[in-house]
């Protein structure tokens, strides 16, 4: 079979929009730029110049930052494409390591492709012994993203034969490091939170047996595999590998884009990663299951998240892109059924998340807004049920996404049209003032100014 070529990242020029200025009458002849599915691109690249004019777009809603040929997500139809597969099909047929390879190398491996590729991964699961010192810095209670972005940040430090983005081999090196060493780095956060010795890498494992053996087996007792547990923690990785420029992938760009190493890059994915609204919300969603209870509270929560005046939010529900429905979340539902029943465990959250999910999607305002649950909804009730707690969640999902982060800091560099991440704002403070010495600032008896700033 004739292997297809990647396709490259310029996008064509088929068309051109005007832009006019009706004060001034003055107008503007911008490009259109083809995507090979999906929206095309106003190319506003020259606008400044000729203008001097920005465009205005915050959370980036309209804006494509770049061409990319890695995912692709079509968010009417709930549709979810590695490198043009299906992710329904790669949960199905493929393993993590495989999409590991389809997403840094753009086509599925042939079996000497693959064979080569999980040894290069394997060779590299071990972290330096003065690596494994830096844990003991951390409290005990330490919050295991903060490890994560510590120690992920600290592999700069140690591994200086890979921080040359200008060396093809380094780059290399690098990234098969990360993704080898992340289920290690991870699962150390586990164990020293709970005192206990690092269980080192196995390489007669898989990547998804050796994290939980990692995870769980105690220096005493080997931990005993199941395989229905090994398969659901597999594809829980595939799903969360790749989901082109959501705000951690962003963040990897943009700080790529100066040229930091790519330790340092991954490490502010993983800070990106962790807040609420994006990797953090399948720990927030247990932690506001546990809030609402049980069912009979279920309404008043729901009105809650309704209320504009109230900071509360349905945790795993919603997403910037999908407006029909997440095809991650179906999968992962599926798969939390699967272990639930192979586990024999009647967890209640799992009832409460299913009614929960049926009046939510039955309430208008949910309705009207396209709020529909997301792949966080269902993953924490697997990853629950495996034994792991709720502050590990977001650090499984940093696990399966290294790849993709990785996957687009090497994108980036084959991107014709690479330029430092440098967005413009428009500015609406203060015109150009002069200094007012101390002494002619005057007095106040109110509150000090500076203490009411901090609120929202
Ligand atoms: N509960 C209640 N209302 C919501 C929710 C929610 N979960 N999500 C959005 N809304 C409302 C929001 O208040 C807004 O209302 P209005 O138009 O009246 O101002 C409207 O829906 C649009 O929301 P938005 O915040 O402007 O949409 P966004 O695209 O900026 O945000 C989101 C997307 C995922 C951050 C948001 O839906 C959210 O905070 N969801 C809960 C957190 C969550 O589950 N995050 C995981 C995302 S999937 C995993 C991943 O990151 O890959």
């Amino acid at each position: 079979m004739k292997r297809k070529k990647l396709p490259k990242l310029e996008s064509e020029i088929i068309d051109t929009v005007s832009l006019r200025r009706n004060n001034t009458q003055e107008e503007w002849q911008l490009d259109v730029r083809k995507a090979s599915i999906g929206p095309d691109s106003i190319d506003i690249r020259r606008l400044y110049g000729d203008s001097k004019m920005f465009t205005w777009d915050p959370g980036f809603t309209s804006t494509a930052s770049c061409t990319s040929a890695i995912t692709y997500i079509d968010g009417g139809a709930g549709q979810l494409l590695y490198r043009g597969y299906p992710i329904e099909q790669l949960a199905e047929h493929s393993d993590y390591m495989e999409t590991c390879y389809l997403l840094l190398y753009g086509n599925l491996p042939q079996p000497e492709e693959k064979e080569q590729f999980v040894d290069e991964i394997t060779n590299h699961t071990l972290i330096h012994g003065q690596l494994e010192t830096f844990y003991k810095g951390f409290m005990r209670g330490a919050h295991p993203m903060a490890i994560m972005v510590g120690v992920v940040g600290a592999l700069s430090a140690f591994y200086h034969d890979s921080t040359d983005i200008n060396d093809p081999e380094q780059r290399k090196l690098a990234a098969h490091r990360m993704i080898a060493k992340m289920p290690t780095i991870a699962a150390y956060a586990y164990q020293y939170a709970n005192g206990m010795a690092f269980p080192p890498p196995k390489n007669k494992f898989s990547y998804a047996e050796n994290l939980l053996q990692m995870l769980f087996s105690v220096q005493s007792e080997d931990y005993v595999m199941n395989p229905k547990i090994v398969k659901a923690i597999d594809r829980f990785l595939i799903l969360h590998a790749d989901h082109e420029q959501n705000a951690s992938t962003s963040t990897v760009r943009l700080a790529a884009s100066s040229g930091a190493n790519p330790f340092a890059c991954v490490a502010s994915g993983i800070a990106s990663l962790w807040g609420p609204a994006h990797g953090g919300a399948n720990e927030a969603v247990l932690k506001m299951l546990a809030q609402i209870g049980n069912k009979k509270n279920i309404a008043k929560y729901v009105a809650k998240a309704k209320d504009k005046n109230d900071p509360f939010r349905l945790m795993g529900f919603g997403h910037r892109v999908y407006k029909n429905f997440d095809p991650r979340a179906t999968v992962m539902r599926d798969s939390a059924y699967e272990i639930l029943e192979e586990l024999g465990i009647k967890d209640p959250r799992m009832e409460l998340a299913m009614e929960l999910e049926q009046i939510a999607l039955n309430d208008d305002y949910f309705k009207e807004k396209n709020l529909y649950p997301n792949v966080d909804f269902y993953s924490g009730i697997i990853l629950s049920a495996i034994g792991l707690p709720t502050n590990m969640f977001t650090p499984m999902f940093a696990i399966g996404r290294t790849v993709g982060w990785l996957a687009h800091w090497k994108e980036m560099f084959s991107d014709p049209d690479f330029k430092i991440g440098r967005p413009r704002q428009i500015y609406v403070g203060e015109p150009a003032r002069d200094y007012i010495q101390m002494n002619d600032r005057g007095h106040t008896n109110r509150p000090l100014r500076f203490n009411k700033f901090w609120q929202r």
